[in-house]
């Protein structure tokens, strides 16, 4: 293979295992993802109907999508702008397919700006929960007390700050040093509380209404607005669509399996997405809380749980702990696409990169923390009404424009660019229906699926005119 303008320093880092691969992209793709975003959006998509689509949005696209990313990247061994060049170039493509890694890393920044907000909340409730304030609380209070928490800047941009901070310390370091060890052990240590909610949740006397606003699918629910959010977020949780997922495939040892490591990490942020939704909606209806609360949903609902629970004070704040631990894991996978670039193209050392990148989103929160605030705007998006100006721009952006587009443009240059040969050399399937059956579904289901959605998204208001 030609090199792509890489530096003459540079050497492509690798994962020690497969294991180590497996563990890292599932810390990517647990996240706040899962355990904030994925019960407000269910509540506000009207529950069953949301969660169908994004079932089978996890199925047909996510899945395909998710071994082509893990193929290029193990397949070129470079960051995302630069592994699109390379095998473009090596298959006799268009240098244009870079605009993939170029769009990726945008989106990259985007989501970390408003991400490493949450995550700075979520920190911030380390310390409230610890500090007994839910203990004994009423819901109405300690609703009011995540409303004042969020409008005042000052408090929420200190927290974002310390989470950037740590983010960018980990990219600094490489992704080895320390948060391998540590992702080992919280990873399944949140697992286990998460259960325990559950369990907490069905003792609560909201369980039944809370299953069944989860399972039951109630079609008429199902608006384009819903559907087009669901397959929004299937990308966003498993990280897709935006190189994060492809420049650990980059790190990934040769002989492993691109089809089972998959599965893993796709059931496991699944599971941890479906037992988040079972322990917060019977909380929800138990306490007469509204479903649709949005962004401020689990720190509405949790803290009741907590205050009430026995113990209440130690699980909740270790529950707030792993959920940082969690966003953190997904944070570094932000910008490392921008970083290895830098480094790999530009000669700059990991620090420098991890610090421009991670000032670069720092700065770009400033418009979320606002927009809870004092520039607060409300716009209309699919006859959905918005109130959180850039939070919600940022994320409409992301999640239903840019990680969608990527996503179809990656199965498109997987499917059709890259030689089958090749393809079925990378992924190593065993069985040749298994391999069919993948290119099929990155080829034709998952780009026509997509495009459909994406279609309506920008085109929808003249049909219905
Ligand atoms: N998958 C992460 C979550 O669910 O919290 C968020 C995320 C990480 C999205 C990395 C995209 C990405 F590239």
């Amino acid at each position: 293979m030609v090199n792509v303008d890489v530096h003459v320093n540079y050497v492509h880092a690798q994962w020690s295992s497969r294991w180590v691969f497996v563990l890292a992209a599932t810390g990517s793709a647990v996240g706040l993802g899962n355990i904030w975003k994925f019960p407000y959006m269910v509540g506000q998509g009207g529950g069953g109907a949301f969660v169908l689509v994004y079932l089978i949005c996890i199925v047909l696209i996510g899945i395909p999508i998710m071994m082509s990313e893990v193929l290029l990247g193990r397949r070129a061994r470079r960051s995302p702008v630069n592994t699109m060049r390379l095998l473009a170039q090596d298959e006799g493509a268009s240098p244009a397919w870079q605009f993939v890694g170029w769009l990726g890393m945008a989106t990259g920044f985007l989501i970390l700006s408003f991400y490493s907000v949450v995550a700075g909340w979520t920190l911030a409730y380390v310390f409230r929960t610890a500090s007994g304030l839910f203990a004994m609380e009423n819901p109405e209070r300690i609703k009011a007390l995540f409303g004042v928490f969020v409008t005042d800047p000052q408090q929420v941009l200190a927290w974002h700050t310390l989470f950037m901070m740590m983010t960018t310390i980990i990219v600094a370091r490489g992704v080895r040093a320390g948060l391998e060890r540590a992702v080992k052990f919280m990873m399944p240590v949140l697992f286990i509380l998460l259960l325990a909610l559950v369990f907490y949740s069905m003792g609560s006397g909201g369980f039944d209404a809370g299953f069944e606003f989860l399972f039951h699918t109630d079609f008429n629910k199902l608006t384009p607005a819903v559907i087009l959010g669901a397959m929004g977020q299937a990308f966003f949780s498993l990280s897709l669509g935006m190189g994060a997922i492809l420049i650990y495939g980059s790190y990934l040892p040769q002989q492993s399996s691109i089809a089972g490591s998959t599965f893993m990490i796709v059931i496991a942020d699944t599971v941890i997405a479906l037992l988040a939704g079972l322990a917060v909606f019977p909380i929800v209806f138990a306490n007469g809380l509204e479903p649709g609360a949005g962004p401020a949903l689990i720190f509405e609902t949790l803290p009741i749980a907590f205050g009430q629970m026995p113990g209440g004070l130690f699980w909740g704040t270790l529950f707030f702990v792993l959920l940082v631990f969690a966003a953190w894991t997904s944070a570094i996978s932000l910008i490392e696409p921008a970083v290895a670039w830098l480094t790999e193209t530009r000669g700059l050392g990991r620090v420098i990169s991890a610090v421009l990148t991670g000032g670069l989103a720092w700065l770009l929160g400033i418009l979320t923390i606002m927009s809870f605030s004092d520039w607060a705007f409300s716009f209309r998006f699919l006859g959905v009404e918005k109130t959180n100006g850039f939070f919600d721009i940022f994320d409409l952006l992301t999640t239903n424009i840019t990680l969608p587009l990527g996503g179809i443009l990656i199965a498109l240059f997987a499917g059709w660019k890259i030689q089958r040969d090749h393809s079925r050399e990378e992924l190593t399937l065993r069985s040749h229906a298994g391999f069919e059956m993948w290119l099929f579904l990155t080829r034709f289901v998952s780009p026509v699926l997509v495009g459909v959605l994406l279609f309506y998204l920008l085109f929808g208001h003249y049909f219905n005119a």
